[in-house]
């Protein structure tokens, strides 16, 4: 494990996005990773015959793939070593802080407080403790203990990982709470004196205080006598569009909430809390996160006009069909359009979700260009030899591992015979234990039911079987691209240079 002080601290901005997409990933991941029994089933590096996943899951009674996902996170944070065999051995610093029965002991109190934390709003409002499956919880004076008050823990590594394991989910459902008050918004417009506060947010006088005392820990506000503020770096870094955008990323974590706290569940039995395999939650889901999406658009514009600027290199777009499947707002099927005005893109995704795809490709002037084509794409029939592109953008990750290979059989019959796939994904380094955001969103994926994250090479030999010999993966900024075609189609090898303006 990284001494954690040799590390620099991070800026707000950096805090802010981890807390918004991956610190309650985070502690639902050491939580789990103890409470499944991991850490004591693993042999101690140096000590005993490192195990496999599968050796692993057997041990302590889980699924494989649910013990994988925490395992390659672990790995990724040096937590667990993984040798070149895929064998795993529990970190010797790690091994020696869990030994310490006090500390576990407080682990395993603060455990207890995910499900009571979800109350926050509520105990921010009455200042009371908060009922909980039957008990009452003081999570006021939780988040006190918690971010005000020292513990001394066995060591530095002990201390990163509690801070991991107990305040990073904490971290993100005061930000969650806050923003469901207005509280953020309240400051964004200056200085506040804290009856004005409370009258705006509701919070009681004992709930504003306790918030306002963390958020100020946290670097985000200040308090003088009776009036609160943004700190300078707040003001900035949640200057315009930025605090909309952030509270947004925050509702989308909260949606996950109750299914990380079970997570343990879903590891032991693959039973999903959150499953968006069922049509209803996966419609209402997608509905909600749409907006979202919306949201990104101009920064994954960016990405999907470069994508398109890196085909054009190697082969013209005029005159291309295109389909573009579970295209969500629309954002990668119109780049194709943009940069083509004689391409034609066809929009596939559920119908509640089509609509704002094409309320996007409507304000983009792209409609003339347009078909919208609702339907499901776990069975669709996508015909033969229809399209010249096909862009499965951020959509393999939806589909359960077991599922993939018909969907590539099915893409690869409606692909023309010089036909290129474009898939945009996450696609995970070749010893599976990084990069580390895509690992969270892994996890995410394996919570909701929904599919695994690959490597260039598992891709290569998926494609292989229906025929998409050549492949390409190519780094975007945030994901990458991979490319993949019939054998003798070219297919570029280097990315375009970025568009200077978004057009
Ligand atoms: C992660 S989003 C990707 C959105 C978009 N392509 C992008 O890159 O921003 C996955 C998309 O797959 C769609 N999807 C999920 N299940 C689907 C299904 N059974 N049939 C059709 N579309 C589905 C969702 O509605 C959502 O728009």
């Amino acid at each position: 494990m990284t001494a954690p002080q040799s590390a620099p601290s991070p800026t707000l901005a950096q805090s802010l996005h981890f807390w918004a997409r991956n610190a309650s990933n985070e502690s639902a991941l050491l939580r789990t990773s103890l409470s499944v029994g991991l850490f004591d089933a693993l042999p101690v590096e140096g000590e005993g015959a490192p195990v496999s996943v599968r050796q692993l899951a057997e041990k302590v009674g889980a699924s494989v793939r649910g013990v994988r996902s925490l395992v390659e996170l672990l790995v990724c944070l040096g937590l667990v070593r993984m040798d070149d065999a895929r064998g795993l051995a529990l970190a010797c610093p790690v091994a020696a802080f869990l030994r310490d029965a006090a500390f576990r002991e407080r682990l395993q109190e603060a455990a207890r407080w995910w499900g009571p934390i979800g109350h926050l709003e509520e105990a921010v409002k009455t200042g009371e403790a908060v009922n909980h499956e039957g008990q009452r919880w003081d999570v006021l004076d939780h988040y006190g203990r918690l971010f005000l008050e020292t513990t001394p823990a066995p060591s530095p590594e002990a201390e990163d990982f509690f801070d991991r394991f107990a305040r990073s989910a904490a971290r993100t459902w005061l930000l969650v709470a806050v923003g469901r008050l207005g509280l953020l918004e309240q400051l964004s417009t200056g200085p506040k004196d804290e009856a004005v506060l409370r009258a705006a947010t509701g919070a009681s006088e004992r709930g504003l205080r306790r918030v306002l005392e963390v958020l100020a820990h946290l670097g985000i506000t200040r308090t003088e006598g009776l009036t609160s503020t943004f700190t300078d770096e707040a003001r900035q870094v949640l200057d315009g569009k930025a605090l909309p955008y952030l509270l947004r990323s925050f509702s989308v974590s909260a949606q996950y909430w109750e299914a990380l706290d079970r997570l343990e569940e879903t590891v032991r039995h693959e039973r999903y809390i959150l499953d968006l395999k069922d049509p209803e939650v996966s419609r209402r889901f997608y509905a909600d996160n749409s907006n979202q999406i919306t949201a990104v658009f101009a920064s994954h514009y960016q990405l999907s006009r470069r994508a398109a600027a890196t085909i054009a290199q190697v082969r013209p777009l005029t005159g291309a069909s295109v389909l573009d499947i579970g295209t969500g707002s629309g954002v990668w099927g119109v780049a194709f359009a943009r940069t083509e005005p004689t391409a034609h893109v066809t929009y596939f995704d559920q119908e509640v979700v089509l609509a704002q795809a094409r309320r996007n490709v409507e304000q983009l002037k792209a409609l003339g260009q347009a078909r919208f084509w609702p339907g499901n794409l776990f069975t669709q029939d996508f015909g033969e030899a229809a399209y010249d592109f096909i862009i499965l953008p951020q959509v393999l990750n939806v589909l359960r591992p077991e599922s993939l290979p018909d969907m590539f059989r099915r893409v690869a019959r409606a692909l023309k015979p010089d036909g290129i796939l474009v898939i945009a994904e996450y696609v995970l380094n070749e010893r599976r234990d990084g990069p580390l955001d895509h690992l969270y969103f892994g996890l995410r994926r394996f919570l909701t039911n929904e599919g695994d994250l690959l490597s260039h090479s598992e891709y290569g030999r998926l494609l292989a079987d229906v025929g998409l010999t050549a492949s390409v993966c190519l780094p975007l900024p945030t994901q990458e691209l991979l490319l993949a075609a019939r054998p003798g189609v070219t297919l570029p090898t280097q990315l375009a240079p970025p568009a200077r303006t978004a057009a």
